[in-house]
């Protein structure tokens, strides 16, 4: 199987990371290969937040976890938060950023770091509270939060699911 097929069947969803740093290069790496991805009619309508400070981490967690009613970290311990956003005005905005965030994952995935998409991300920068951090990080626009990629190093590793039944229909 070649490299890429091999990375994209052997990605999983990490739910438990190790609190050890991630180096800024690889996060560069990550957050490039996120900006190749397709998007309608190449408007590269999303935008990409990558967050290693750990305030703001764990600001954006207790958002996030408010959201849910709960108080458990969301993050699952991550401490790099990929927040991707997209520009509401273009019609695909949806899809371009879903894949954005594959994008990130799949590369995560690639050099050694577990990641997990982390939903939310709309309420969370619908809120005032969401709308004052775009300010004051200079992002002006009419964004909607697709979602958060968390990164990190694996505590754990996580288990492969099954796929289902009935998934592909060939039409020959
Ligand atoms: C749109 C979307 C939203 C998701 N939201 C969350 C989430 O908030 N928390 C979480 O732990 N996993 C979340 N996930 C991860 C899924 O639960 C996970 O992809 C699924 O269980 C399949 O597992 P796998 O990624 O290991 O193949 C989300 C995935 C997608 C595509």
């Amino acid at each position: 199987m070649n490299e890429l097929l091999n990375t994209m069947k052997t990605r999983k969803s990490s739910r438990a990371f190790l609190d050890k740093e991630v180096p800024f290069e690889l996060i560069e790496q990550i957050v490039e290969a996120g900006t190749y991805a397709p998007t309608g009619r190449n408007l590269q309508s999303p935008i990409i937040v990558a967050v290693t400070n750990k305030e703001v981490r764990d600001h954006l967690s207790k958002m996030n976890a408010a959201i849910m009613g709960s108080e458990n970290d969301p993050f699952y311990g991550a401490p790099v938060v990929l927040i991707v956003l997209a520009d509401k005005d273009v019609r695909t905005y949806i899809y371009d950023g879903s894949c954005v965030m594959e994008n990130l994952m799949l590369a995560a995935h690639s050099l050694g770091l577990g990641s997990c998409w982390i939903h939310r991300a709309k309420e969370e920068f619908e809120s005032e509270e969401g709308k004052a951090l775009l300010k004051e990080w200079g992002i002006e626009g009419n964004y909607e939060g697709i979602g958060h990629v968390v990164l990190g190093y694996n505590e754990v590793e996580p288990a492969s699911k099954p796929r289902k039944d009935n998934y592909v229909y060939y039409v020959k």
